[in-house]
């Protein structure tokens, strides 16, 4: 075998076991770069006679080619191999069902979709929302609102109290949520429109009742707030969150220390096959208590009640929950159990308003 063909035995063997671009790129300098195989090949033509040229030339040439092309076949090859290593290791099967995102998976718990409602009912008759901290003062949950120390209405909230602090003040984990009625009214002047919801605890347990619970309160202040408009805003409150053309409201006397007079508020309902229907039937069910705003209690807060009057609600938002939604226990709202929030939870983006419906 003469010197050409063995060069182009073993370049063409070296280019065929290449096993990458990089490999095969060394191969290309080490013929065809400046200092290369072929190249020196090359340079020997200017050095022979017109008959060697003759002869050798179409040689060497030749052997240029050959190895040009196979670099180019070999070139293809292993990029041909990548793609098909990376399709492989790739593949999708598309007749997959879609996996769900977590804006479609996640759940939105039944106490914040009843917040949610109550805010957009309330807020499209001009109120405000005003909040206040869970751990309150005595003063603020008890004295301000006209309960005298050593008031028994005291002991009828089940309080939880904390250590006495340093002062001797003993703060308690508030028990409604009307000291937040009392902040309002300590921070801003009348005219003023606000629900207050939020978490309320008291010690007790049963299937309707838990330590931690929800309330809503109302306030409405001015100088001519009277029951009138209280009664036309409970009853278009009643309306919209039940999702019902008509509501029949009865108001029974009753008592608060912050209120004078008093009321309880039921409303009509049909328990036939023990679902609770609102809108019909002849059976009542209390939802909330309500009332004027004791004298006192503007006074405690610096208003005049010779000036200012105006009323006040508070409601359970547990209660009228589970009433909404047919939940029969109250105790599953707080044990976090994914299943019961994949069953009674509400879609994250299906947000409640009044043109776009409360519950879709
Ligand atoms: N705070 C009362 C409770 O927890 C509820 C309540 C009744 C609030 C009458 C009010 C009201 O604002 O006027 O039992």
């Amino acid at each position: 075998m003469n010197e050409i063909d063995h060069l182009g035995a073993s370049l063409l063997a070296e280019i065929a076991s290449a096993q990458d671009e990089a490999a095969l790129e060394q191969i290309r300098i080490a013929a065809v770069g400046k200092a290369g195989s072929i190249s020196a090949l090359l340079k020997t033509l200017g050095a022979m006679t017109p008959d060697e040229r003759k002869e050798k030339g179409p040689l060497i040439n030749g052997l240029r080619d050959a190895v040009a092309a196979a670099l180019a076949a070999r070139k293809a090859a292993l990029g041909e191999a990548v793609l098909e290593a990376r399709l492989a290791s790739e593949t999708i099967d598309v007749s997959l069902p879609v996996r769900e995102g977590p804006e479609a998976r996640g759940r939105i718990h039944p106490i914040s979709q009843v917040i949610d409602e109550i805010t957009a009912i309330f807020g499209d008759m001009g109120f405000a929302v005003a909040e206040g901290p869970d751990v309150e003062t005595d003063d603020l949950n008890f004295t301000k609102l006209n309960f005298p120390v050593g008031h028994p209405a005291r002991e009828m909230h089940d309080t939880f109290f904390f250590h006495p602090d340093a002062d001797g003040e003993r703060k308690l984990l508030r028990t409604h949520t009307s000291p937040v009625q009392v902040r309002t009214m300590l921070a801003q002047q009348p005219p003023i429109r606000v629900i207050c919801p939020g978490r309320t605890y008291r010690m007790d347990s049963d299937q309707t009742h838990t330590p931690m619970f929800h309330q809503v309160e109302g306030l409405v202040i001015d100088k001519a707030a009277h029951m009138g408009h209280l009664k036309w805003i409970l009853e278009e409150f009643c309306k919209a969150f039940f999702e019902i053309d008509t509501v029949k409201m009865r108001f029974r006397p009753s008592f608060f220390p912050f209120t004078e007079p008093s009321m309880e508020v039921d409303i009509q309902c049909s328990r036939k096959g023990g679902e609770i229907r609102f809108g019909e039937g002849e059976d009542w069910l209390e939802i909330l208590g309500c009332g004027m705003v004791h004298p006192n209690v503007l006074r405690n807060c610096g208003l005049d009640p010779d000036v200012y009057q105006g009323f006040a609600w508070g409601m359970g938002i547990d209660r009228i929950a589970m009433l909404k939604y047919g939940m029969p226990d109250l105790r599953p709202f707080f044990e976090a159990d994914v299943r019961w929030l994949a069953h009674y939870g509400f879609r994250p983006l299906d947000l409640p308003t009044l043109t776009g419906g409360l519950s879709s």
